[in-house]
């Protein structure tokens, strides 16, 4: 099955226990929707292996349900493998970037690293900010930036497949 798969994504954050989770979630259900699932291998990771082995924030996932995302990631810090592994890292914040463009230039990966909100048409915002220790809002407002996001990533990467 591994062999089909023709562009490999990377979502990263702090954690991986919130927006990384949501942005495979909401990215997997695009790639689901144009039919692409089978040349698209979506993953996250977290810059920090606080979480490992814990599901997404309880609240991260209540507020994705209510859009009709499941979040089944389990945290992983990024390994080195990764910047191999992936054509794409996408990190969420600026914190993200620096620390993922640090790790690169140490692994000479061939990955691809950019922002989140590189991809975003509808919002101006420059990150996807962490919710952890803010409320409803700071939920609903990464959901509505990943979603926005989702949809030039998935132009993004149909521009850099085969399959158009
Ligand atoms: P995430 O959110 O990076 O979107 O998964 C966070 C999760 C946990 C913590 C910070 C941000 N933390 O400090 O434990």
């Amino acid at each position: 099955m591994e062999e089909k798969k023709t562009y490999r994504v990377l979502f990263v954050c702090l954690g991986n226990i919130c927006r990384s989770p949501s942005a495979e979630a909401v990215f997997r259900g695009a790639v689901e929707r144009v039919g692409l699932e089978d040349c698209i291998e979506i993953d996250s990771a977290g810059i920090s292996g606080y979480h490992a082995g814990e599901s997404a924030d309880d609240r991260m996932s209540r507020h994705a349900a209510r859009r009709g995302y499941r979040l089944t990631s389990i945290s992983r810090p990024v390994t080195t493998q990764d910047f191999d592994r992936f054509d794409l890292i996408v990190g969420m914040d600026d914190s993200n970037i620096r620390d993922l463009t640090r790790k690169a230039s140490r692994e000479e990966g061939r990955a691809e690293i950019r922002r989140m909100t590189d991809f975003c048409t509808q919002y101006d915002d420059t990150e996807v900010p962490d919710p952890y220790y803010g409320g409803a809002a700071g939920f609903e407002r990464v959901l509505d930036l990943l979603e926005d996001a989702c949809r030039g990533l998935l132009d993004y990467v149909r521009s850099r497949i085969d399959r158009p």
